[in-house]
């Protein structure tokens, strides 16, 4: 039997484990990828750390898969051995629940579907996914480019383009990591005014080279107070870990502003009553994308010159690839790249 390595979470809280495992053959419907790149999403940790309910383990996390179709599953129309693909966090849906039958494909709520979480995800030699979760790469995005473009790249990209902002309009990204950093990429292109907010000085340089026209440092400034200078934000995308800095910037929202909640927050978010009703501003979440989502991002991409800055480590080292993401020192996506 043909062998593969994978990084497995041996259990919640358990430590990566790089082990061998017969390579898995596609059911109906389903593709195997010889994966070439796999992206370490801060939402690994749900994995890792046991805050997703009912995973089952060993378990290998990745939703931001790139690679090759190697082999077809029974039925699989449309797709050929040999198509570079990518897989995210929307890794199927069931296609019969309310959602699914109102084509909102997006909000399927059937558990099963997300690679990493209720199947084996890319962090791996192979991997099998669902043809309906497949995104085709274009020509001009190697594997490793196109690899963080399936999870944090969508997220921001498909976010933003449903935020009701304008050309012009005041964007802010909250957060300068994985997601950030793209999100502040994908806002300028977009031709909003965009504006980058992280702690500390030492990302400004970086945020004003991806794009940002305005900086606003979270331990010295009051992003609030910033953003109402600037003329009050329409959009923020908050993709930060903290409910805390979430909340501090709410008072920067303008008329019809809205905060994006990306990030999944530590703590509630504090919202006062008063600013959302007098300014009919609000709060909203937004998960992710599809598949054509993906796409779409991918070839905006293309077209606009936006890249996940990426730190590319091999497989064998998935523990330490985490850790990096995880403590913050990545700049800004850590991708796991398989070598073969
Ligand atoms: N909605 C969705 O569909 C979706 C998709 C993907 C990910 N997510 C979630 O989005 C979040 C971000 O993911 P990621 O992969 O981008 O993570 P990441 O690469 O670890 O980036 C998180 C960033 O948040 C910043 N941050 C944390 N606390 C902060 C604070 N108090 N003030 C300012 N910045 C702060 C960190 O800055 P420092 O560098 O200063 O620590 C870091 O750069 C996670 O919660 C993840 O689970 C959601
Ligand atoms: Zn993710």
């Amino acid at each position: 039997m043909p062998k593969m390595r994978a990084a497995q979470v041996v259990s919640a809280k358990g430590p990566y484990q790089v082990v061998e495992r017969e390579i898995p053959e596609p059911d109906a419907g389903q593709v195997r990828i010889r994966v070439q790149a796999s992206g370490v999403c801060h939402s690994d940790s749900l994995t890792k750390e046991g805050h997703w309910p009912g995973i089952q383990y060993p378990r290998v996390p990745g939703h931001e898969v790139a690679g090759i179709v190697d082999a077809l599953g029974a039925g699989v129309a449309g797709w050929s051995v040999g198509d570079r693909v990518g897989v995210g966090w929307h890794g199927g849906h069931c296609g019969r629940c309310d959602a699914c039958r109102r084509g909102d494909f997006l909000l399927c709520q059937v558990a099963g579907l997300i690679p990493g979480i209720s199947y084996d995800g890319g962090h791996a030699d192979y991997m099998i996914a669902p043809a309906v979760a497949l995104a085709r790469i274009p020509e001009g995005l190697s594997a490793a480019d196109a690899a963080p473009l399936m999870c944090a790249g969508v997220t921001t990209f498909n976010s933003l383009r449903h935020a009701g902002a304008r050309p012009g309009d005041l964007v802010a990204v909250l957060g300068v990591g994985g997601l950030g950093h793209l999100g502040v990429q994908f806002a300028a292109k977009a031709g909003y005014r965009t504006v980058a907010i992280a702690r500390g000085k030492d990302k400004e340089a970086l945020a004003r080279r991806l794009g940002a026209h305005h900086y606003i440092d979270s331990q010295s400034q009051d992003p609030a107070a910033e953003l109402t200078r600037l003329g009050g934000a329409r959009v923020i995308l908050a993709t930060v870990t903290s409910g805390k800095a979430m909340t501090a910037t709410i008072g920067g929202l303008g008329v019809d502003g809205k905060l994006i909640v990306l990030g999944a927050a530590d703590v509630p978010l504090e919202v006062p009553a008063l600013p959302l009703l007098g300014g009919r501003r609000s709060v909203a979440g937004w998960p992710s994308g599809r598949a054509i989502d993906s796409q779409d991002t991918m070839a905006f991409s293309v077209l606009f010159g936006v890249r996940s800055m990426n730190e590319l480590l091999p497989l064998d080292r998935a523990a330490e690839a985490y850790e990096r993401m995880m403590s913050g020192k990545a700049r800004f996506r850590v991708v796991l790249t398989m070598g073969a």
